[in-house]
């Protein structure tokens, strides 16, 4: 195989982008990060960045035509109804070979779900059509979802949440992008689709008891009624998110609470719990 010069990353300062980001270039590979706003800040240094609004997907042409692989956010693409063909045809016309794509495990536990399902079904089946090796990364819930609860844990040392004692096997943004790395870079991921969990099932009470742990300071927890929790996302999410995401939350499906070997299998080693990126990240909840 010919050597991989080039990798573009898409959604760079995201919390899979830029782990991706460092993980390419401390591996010596060639990288460009983008996103809309990303700056010399937001990446190591030496490594070229492109500020680039994956909306209007034409800037996007010049920063892929001297590229091999491309990482395939899917916020960028879904949030805007935009058309993914459209960056899929300007990589393939730049000579992009591979593209590994960000998508959801909702893509295949909630298939009718517009927000979960739908639209990644939608990217997902772009990405197999496109004529370039495709990998799909299907994760389940990240541990940095508990970023929501930052502001509360800093200002009150409480965290509000629903459905207290409902276990899910949430995964480390940072071993997405590990097994993206590997997708990227390595040979033998083409046409995989790998779903990502972390090593365990931990409940919303004990993400608060790690982050507690790893404060060195007790955190108390309050269990909100799902219509309180509902309310509450309302604020920042679109109804059809919200209505799945509570489902998924509260009555997950056998295979949203399973346990997946892919981390394991990509990365030869387990995957991180949220205890240790509760460690790795208490500078956000101090
Ligand atoms: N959180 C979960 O539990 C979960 C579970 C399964 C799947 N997922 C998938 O993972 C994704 C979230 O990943 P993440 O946490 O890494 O994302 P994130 O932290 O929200 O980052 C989003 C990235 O996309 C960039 N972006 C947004 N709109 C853009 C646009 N129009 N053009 C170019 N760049 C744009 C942002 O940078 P700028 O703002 O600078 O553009 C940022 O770099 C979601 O799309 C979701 O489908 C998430």
């Amino acid at each position: 195989m010919r050597e991989l010069f080039m990798i573009v990353v898409t959604g760079a300062t995201g919390n899979v982008g830029r782990s991706l980001v460092r993980i390419l270039a401390d591996a010596g590979r060639r990288v460009t990060a983008t996103s809309r706003r990303i700056s010399d800040a937001d990446v190591p240094r030496g490594v070229r960045h492109h500020r680039v609004d994956l909306t209007t997907p034409e800037v996007l042409r010049p920063v892929l035509d001297s590229a091999d692989a491309l990482f395939l956010h899917d916020t960028a693409t879904s949030a805007h109804l935009l058309r993914p063909q459209d960056i899929l045809d300007a990589a393939k016309a730049g000579g992009v070979g591979r593209v590994v794509v960000l998508s959801s495990q909702g893509v295949a536990t909630r298939p009718a779900s517009a927000s979960h399902g739908i639209v990644g079904r939608s990217i997902e089946d772009a990405v197999r059509r496109s004529g370039m090796d495709w990998t799909i990364l299907r994760p389940g819930g990240f541990h940095s979802n508990a970023y929501a609860w930052s502001e509360s844990v800093r200002t009150r040392r409480t965290v509000a949440a629903p459905f207290g004692d409902i276990g899910l096997p949430t995964v480390d943004p940072a071993d997405i992008a590990g097994v993206a790395a590997a997708a990227l870079h390595e040979d033998g991921h083409a046409g995989q689709v790998y779903e990502l969990t972390g090593p365990a099932l931990t409940t919303p009470r004990q993400r608060v008891r790690a982050i507690g742990d790893a404060l060195g300071e007790p955190v108390r927890f309050v269990e909100q009624t799902r219509d309180e929790a509902r309310a509450e996302m309302l604020r920042f999410m679109p109804e059809p998110v919200v209505e799945t995401t509570l489902a998924i939350l509260g009555e997950p499906t056998p295979a949203e609470r399973r346990v997946s070997p892919d981390v394991e299998r990509v990365l030869g080693r387990a995957p991180g719990s949220f205890a240790d990126w509760a460690r790795r990240h208490a500078a956000a909840f101090r």
